[in-house]
C-alpha cells in the first residue's frame, strides 16, 4: 500500500479511535498503536499524533514512552494528555486545575500568523476534557492559543514541527477540529490525501488476487453490512472461486432469509442458502440461560458451516468481515482485560480443525468506511443503512426458553415496529431497534373477554459504536400507533412497553 501514513499513539483515551477516523475522513491513512509498542518501522510514518489519556502525568502510573526517535524528527501533534506529557517531561509544569475544564470552551486568543491555526478564528468552539492543566509551557515553547479558562490551550516548540493542544480536535463539538488536523497533516507535515474508497477497492482487489490466487474461498454471510461488503470485494477479485454460505438459524427477522438471499443472488454472488432452523431450535430446546443460548447458537453455527464447507472441495481460505475496531490493540484504562459482559457470537471463532487460512479484506477500515466502500461498490443503500443485528438474532431477544411459536410472535412484533419506523421516517434516526419477548403473561381485556397473554418491550437506541447508548425519544403518536397495531394484529400479545434504559447501566440487548 503506497499511502502516506499517520501513527496515532494511544494513551488510553476514549477518543483515540475518533482521532483515527477524523484523519481518515481527510482521506489520509492512519493507524493506532499502543504508546508502549511504537512500531519498529517508524520511518514509514510521516506524522505522529499522541492521544489523550485517563491518566495524569503527575501520577505514579503515568505512561511515559521513549519518544526520542520521534520528537523533533517527525511532525508531531500532542493532544490533551500528549500536550501535558510534553510539558511535564520537558521543563514545563502540570498541576491540578482550579476550574472545571470539561466540555465547551472558545478560543479567545489565537496567534493568527501560525500556519497551524490557519482558517481558525477567535471564538472557535473547542471541546475540553481534562482535570490537570499546563501551568508552565515546556522549554522552547511558543504559546499560540488560549481560552478564557485555559491559558496554555495550544503551543508549538521552536525549531521542531511539534504542536500541542489541550483540547480535543477529534470530537464533533470542536467545530474547527478537522481544519486543525488538516492544517497539521497536509500543510505542515505534507501528507497526501489519497486514501479514498476508490483507491481502497482497487488496492484490496489486487491484494486479494495476489494472496489467494486461484484458491477457493468460503465466507459466511450474515445479512449485515460487513460480511456483505467483504463478499462483494472478494467477488470482484476472484468471482466464482468465492463460495458464500448464508445460514438461516431460524432466529432471523420475518422473511429475512428469503429476501436477503434473493438480494445476494441479485448481486451476482455465488451464494448457498442453508435453512438450518430446526437444528438451531432443537439445540436451544429448554435452555433459558443467556450465555448457554449464545453457546448453543454459536456451536450449531459452527457445525452447519463446517458441514457445508466440507461439501466444497479443496477450499483453502476462510474469509471474514472483521473490521478495524476488532483488531486495534487499545490501551485499557483499567490496566487489565475488561470483564466479559456477554460473549458475542460472530462468524469468527471457527474451530482449528477446519485448518483454513484467513483472509480479512476489511481489517484496516472502520464501520463508516465500510459503508463508503460498500457504496463505491454499488451495494444497495438500504442494505448498507441497515441497523446492526446480533449474530444470535431473536434468540437473545426472547427471554426464557425459545420455541417456534415464540419466534413467530416476536417476528411479527418486530416487523410491525421496524416497518413502522421506516414509514414514519424514523428508521435512519435510530442506530438500532428491535423488540423483546418477555417471559411474563399479564391480564388484559379484549372485547368482553379476559386475556392472559405475553408482554413485549420495544427498544430503540442511539449510539455510535454500541459501546454506550441512549434510548431514543420516539414520538408518542408513533408509539401509540405501534402499540395498537401490535396488540391488534399479533395473536398472543396483549401488552407493549417501551424500554427507557441507557447503556450503561443496561445493555442494548436484554440478554
Ligand atoms: P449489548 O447488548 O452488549 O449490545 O449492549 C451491543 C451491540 O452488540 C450487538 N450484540 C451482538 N452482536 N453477536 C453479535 O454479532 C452477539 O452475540 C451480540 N450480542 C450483542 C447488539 O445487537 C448491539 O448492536
Amino acid at each position: 500500500m503506497q499511502h502516506d501514513k499517520v501513527l496515532i499513539l494511544d494513551f488510553g483515551s476514549q477518543y483515540t479511535q475518533l482521532i483515527a477516523r477524523r484523519v481518515r475522513e481527510l482521506n489520509i491513512y492512519s493507524e493506532i498503536h499502543p504508546f508502549n509498542k511504537i512500531p519498529t518501522n517508524i520511518e514509514e510514518y510521516k506524522a505522529v499524533v499522541l492521544s489523550g489519556s485517563p491518566f495524569s502525568v503527575r501520577s505514579e502510573e503515568a505512561l511515559h514512552p521513549d519518544l526520542s526517535n520521534i520528537r523533533g524528527k517527525k511532525p508531531m501533534l500532542a493532544v490533551c494528555y500528549g500536550a501535558q506529557y510534553l510539558a511535564h517531561f520537558s521543563g514545563g509544569e502540570v498541576a491540578p486545575s482550579n476550574t472545571r475544564e470539561y466540555g465547551r470552551a472558545n478560543l479567545s486568543f489565537i496567534k493568527s500568523n501560525e500556519p497551524f491555526l490557519a482558517h481558525i478564528h477567535t471564538g472557535s468552539q473547542v471541546w475540553m476534557s481534562h482535570s490537570d492543566t499546563i501551568k508552565k509551557l515546556p522549554d522552547n515553547a511558543v504559546l499560540i492559543a488560549s481560552t478564557h479558562d485555559v491559558e496554555n490551550a495550544a503551543y508549538r516548540i521552536n525549531g521542531e514541527e511539534t504542536y500541542a493542544i489541550q483540547f480535543h480536535p477529534e470530537v464533533y463539538h470542536s467545530t474547527d477540529g478537522k481544519q486543525l488536523l488538516e492544517n497539521f497533516l497536509v500543510d505542515i507535515a505534507g501528507l497526501k490525501q489519497d486514501w479514498t474508497p476508490d483507491s481502497f477497492v482497487e488496492e484490496t482487489v489486487e491484494a486479494i488476487k495476489e494472496k489467494v490466487g486461484n484458491d477457493k474461498v468460503v465466507l459466511g454471510l450474515s445479512g449485515g453490512v460487513d460480511s456483505t461488503v467483504a463478499a462483494v470485494l472478494l467477488n470482484k477479485a476472484i468471482g466464482k472461486n468465492l463460495y458464500c454460505i448464508f445460514v438461516n438459524n431460524g432466529l432471523l427477522r420475518k422473511n429475512e432469509f428469503e429476501s436477503v438471499l434473493k438480494q445476494y443472488e441479485g448481486m451476482g454472488l455465488n451464494v448457498k442458502g442453508v435453512d438450518a432452523s430446526n437444528r438451531f431450535l432443537e439445540a436451544l430446546k429448554g435452555i433459558e440461560d443467556p450465555e448457554k443460548k449464545r453457546k448453543a447458537i454459536g456451536n450449531s453455527f459452527i457445525e452447519v458451516f463446517d458441514d457445508e464447507a466440507h461439501k466444497l472441495e479443496e477450499v483453502k481460505w476462510l474469509a471474514q468481515g472483521t473490521i478495524y475496531p476488532d483488531v486495534i490493540e487499545s490501551v485499557s484504562a483499567t490496566g487489565g482485560p475488561s470483564a466479559t459482559i456477554k460473549s458475542h457470537h460472530n462468524v469468527g471463532g471457527l474451530p482449528d480443525f477446519m485448518k483454513l487460512k484467513i483472509v480479512e479484506p476489511l481489517r484496516a477500515i472502520f464501520k463508516d468506511e465500510v459503508r463508503r466502500v460498500g457504496s463505491t461498490l454499488g451495494i444497495d443503500p438500504e442494505l448498507l443503512g441497515r441497523h446492526p443485528f446480533p449474530g444470535p438474532g431473536l434468540g437473545i431477544r426472547i427471554l426464557g426458553d425459545i420455541t417456534a411459536e415464540k419466534v413467530r410472535i416476536l417476528q411479527e412484533v418486530d416487523a410491525i415496529f421496524i416497518n413502522g419506523l421506516k414509514s414514519w421516517g424514523l428508521y435512519d434516526k435510530v442506530w438500532q431497534a428491535g423488540a423483546m419477548l418477555l417471559p411474563v403473561n399479564s391480564v388484559g381485556v379484549m372485547g368482553d373477554e379476559r386475556t392472559y397473554e405475553k408482554c413485549v418491550a420495544l427498544r430503540a437506541v442511539e449510539s455510535t459504536d454500541g459501546m454506550t447508548a441512549d434510548w431514543v425519544n420516539l414520538p408518542y403518536e408513533f408509539l401509540q400507533k405501534t402499540s395498537n397495531d401490535i396488540i391488534n394484529k399479533v395473536k398472543g400479545v396483549n401488552r407493549v412497553v417501551y424500554d427507557i434504559s441507557s447503556k450503561p447501566p443496561a445493555t442494548i440487548e436484554w440478554e
